[in-house]
């Protein structure tokens, strides 16, 4: 199993465990996250998913997931996005390591996000002949500013936890060795909360930016898609999996 599911009192983790890829999302893990979101969802036992990987968070989409995509519907990835943006439960994101495109991404969505200090967030959308996703053009401005916003997404450039969370994108930058800790103490924290109250505040949370989102997304789904079937793309994925052999 590339995704673990396992429950802690009303914690429930979700770990991308696919190690010697650098936990790079395949179709069946988009698959696994959802479904595991919508278990939490549904059991009122669960108050609180954590959300975490293990040396490295993710080293974003498989590549080669990407370059075999052909169909114009919406992908695993979309569906998973879709159930993490309006999931009513609280989200804790532990990450480690590597954070590539969607790794990052996918933590505008997220209640908190403990990283190490020494985790390297990336966007590399522009370097792989792409656009941003899961809202970010709009969403990482609102979290961080405009100007370190498009610095970020044009350059695709590196950003360490400890720049993470100066800059808003993180909650909380920790050493290395205290992520997983920390973040169950969140996670554990927010679930001894009252539930009801938990979920209307983030009802209310998600309904401020509900509209902007949808918009923003909508049209990166329509440029990411058609981008991603682009000859500019296309070659670049070749590059990689062939540099990959
Ligand atoms: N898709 C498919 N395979 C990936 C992958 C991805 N996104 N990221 C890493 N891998 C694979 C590598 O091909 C390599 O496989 P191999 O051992 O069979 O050759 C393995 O994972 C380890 O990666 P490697 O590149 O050797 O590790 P590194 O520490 O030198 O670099 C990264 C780590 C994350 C910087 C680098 O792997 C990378 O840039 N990956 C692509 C990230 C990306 O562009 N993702 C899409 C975002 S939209």
């Amino acid at each position: 199993m590339t995704v673990s599911v396992t429950r802690e009192g009303a914690v429930l983790t979700l770990r991308l465990d696919r190690p010697e890829k650098k936990n790079a999302l395949t179709q069946a893990m988009y698959r696994a996250l959802s479904e595991g979101l919508r278990t939490a969802e549904a059991d009122p036992e669960v108050r609180v998913v954590l959300l975490a990987g293990g040396m490295d968070f993710t080293a974003g989409n498989d590549i080669a997931d990407f370059a075999a995509r052909k169909e114009e519907g919406p992908s695993e990835a979309f569906h998973f996005l879709e159930t993490l943006v309006g999931f009513a439960k609280p989200v804790v994101a532990a990450v480690r390591g590597h954070a590539v495109g969607i790794g990052t991404t996918l933590l505008l969505h997220c209640d908190v996000v403990v990283a190490s200090e020494a985790a390297r967030l990336m966007m590399p959308f522009t370097k792989l002949g792409l656009v941003p996703e899961a809202g970010s053009s709009m969403l990482l401005a609102r979290r961080v500013g405009a100007a370190r916003a498009r610095w970020w997404l044009l350059s695709g450039t590196p950003i360490s936890g400890h720049e993470a969370a100066e800059a808003g994108l993180v909650t909380r930058a920790v050493p290395d060795d205290a992520v997983e800790e920390e973040a169950r103490a969140v996670a554990q924290l927010l679930a001894a909360l009252p539930p009801g109250s938990m979920a209307e505040t983030k009802r209310l949370v998600l309904a401020a930016e509900k509209e902007a989102l949808e918009t923003a997304m909508r049209a990166e789904r329509e440029s990411f898609g058609r981008m991603l079937r682009g000859e500019e793309a296309q070659a670049i994925f070749r590059e990689f999996l062939n540099r990959s052999g």
